[in-house]
């Protein structure tokens, strides 16, 4: 039942393994990528006492010499400071590392983003493979090779595009997880169907009940299919330009929901499915999707307990956040928004009044 995605991105090109039990194949994927002196598991705390003592045992019978380092679970960590320590421990492991050594990054997407940030920048940039163990890192953060810490002016505005070696993505991992983790993760697979795939949001509704309890089968499924869909986009278009933009569907207003309610209030998942309920209310607005092709989308996401209402929000403080996010060109505000269910198209003609009635469409 165990699936691989190709990545295709040339010479950078690399492997998603997805399966019960995958890690257990972490020592042979290192071997196999040639020489390699030492490896160097990197996780945060929380997922290093959950799941790295078997990392280290896999990896210490391959035969492979092996260090490990961590840092505090949790957003507050991906900035430089922390980057600077890791960097500092790194340089300190006995015995020390080269340029044969390989990073191994355990644990969610913060883990992902900080430890590839690591590798990108470590002697010019070590080889990395990622173990991703949150559905959102399983489905997102882990497909693309986008490294990166935050800064105090904004999220991810340190980084480097930095493509792993291979990507184990080992579903027992998430019989650990929490469950307000797990709906970050079923945002994305939610906005993965809407870009490109009516078929996946068909599968998400009639296999819900299964998706929520983690069912093996179904998650390993589930994941391939977004992983596929990631990879498709990522090849297609490795740095962000218009088809990885397509991949913001939902997050221009859950973004600005999270700058304006605060990322500790809303979990990125709930920010996500709200930008997502507003922005195909805005598509039907415009009489870019019918009516009866939004409302699939909204049942689905409330089906796996993802919020579709909220409170009133300031729409003139959503309208200014979103004229200032990164993504933003020559001050014109950009939206994704589908036209059917697995087709979305770019607008870049947004106004506050399209925000200010799209807004309207989530309260209670
Ligand atoms: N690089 C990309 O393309 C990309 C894409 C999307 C998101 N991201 C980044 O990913 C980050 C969010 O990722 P996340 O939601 O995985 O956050 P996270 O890495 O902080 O993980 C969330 C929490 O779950 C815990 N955890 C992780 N795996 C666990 C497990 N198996 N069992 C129990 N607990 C576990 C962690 O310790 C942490 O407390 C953000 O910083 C975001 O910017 C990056
Ligand atoms: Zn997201």
């Amino acid at each position: 039942m165990d699936k691989t995605i190709t990545v295709a991105l040339g010479q950078r090109s690399y492997d998603v393994r997805v399966g019960a039990g995958v890690l257990s194949e972490l020592g042979r994927t290192i071997t196999e990528l040639g020489e390699v002196s030492s490896v160097v598991v990197i996780s945060d705390t929380t997922v290093g006492q959950l799941h790295g003592p078997r990392v280290m045992q896999l990896l210490g019978s391959a035969g492979l010499t092996v260090g490990s380092l961590s840092f505090p679970a949790g957003e507050a960590s991906k900035t430089l400071a922390t980057y600077g320590e890791l960097m500092d421990d790194l340089f300190s492991l006995s015995p020390a590392i080269d340029r044969q050594s390989v990073i191994v990054a355990l644990g969610g997407g913060v883990t992902g983003d900080l430890a590839g940030f690591v590798a990108a920048t470590a002697l010019r940039g070590m080889r990395w493979v990622q173990c991703p163990t949150t559905l959102l890192a399983d489905v997102d953060a882990s497909v693309g090779g986008k490294t990166a810490v935050d800064h105090p002016t904004g999220k991810n505005l340190i980084g480097a595009f930095y493509q792993p070696k291979a990507v184990l993505i080992d579903v027992e991992t998430l019989t650990s997880l929490p469950r307000e983790q797990l709906s970050s993760g079923l945002a994305e697979c939610v906005k993965h169907g809407v870009i490109r795939d009516a078929g996946l949001l068909a599968f998400i509704s009639e296999n819900a009940d299964d998706i929520l309890a983690c069912g093996s089968d179904t998650m390993i499924e589930l994941i391939a299919r977004n992983v596929a869909i990631k990879a498709a986009v990522v090849s297609a278009d490795e740095r962000e330009s218009d088809q990885r933009a397509h991949l913001n569907f939902g997050h221009t207003i859950g973004h600005a929901i999270e700058v304006l309610v605060g990322y500790d209030a809303i979990p990125h998942g709930r920010a996500v499915s709200l930008g997502m309920v507003a922005a195909c209310r805005m598509a039907v607005e415009r009489k870019l999707l019918p009516a009866a092709d939004a409302d699939p989308i909204t049942a689905v996401l409330e089906r796996l307990g993802l919020p579709v209402t909220c409170d009133a929000l300031g729409p003139d403080d959503i309208w200014r956040i979103m004229q200032h996010d990164k993504k933003t060109r020559a001050g014109k505000v950009r939206m994704v928004l589908p036209s059917k269910v697995g087709h979305v198209e770019i607008y870049d003609d947004i106004t506050a009044r399209d925000v200010r009635s799209s807004l309207r469409a989530l309260l209670p």
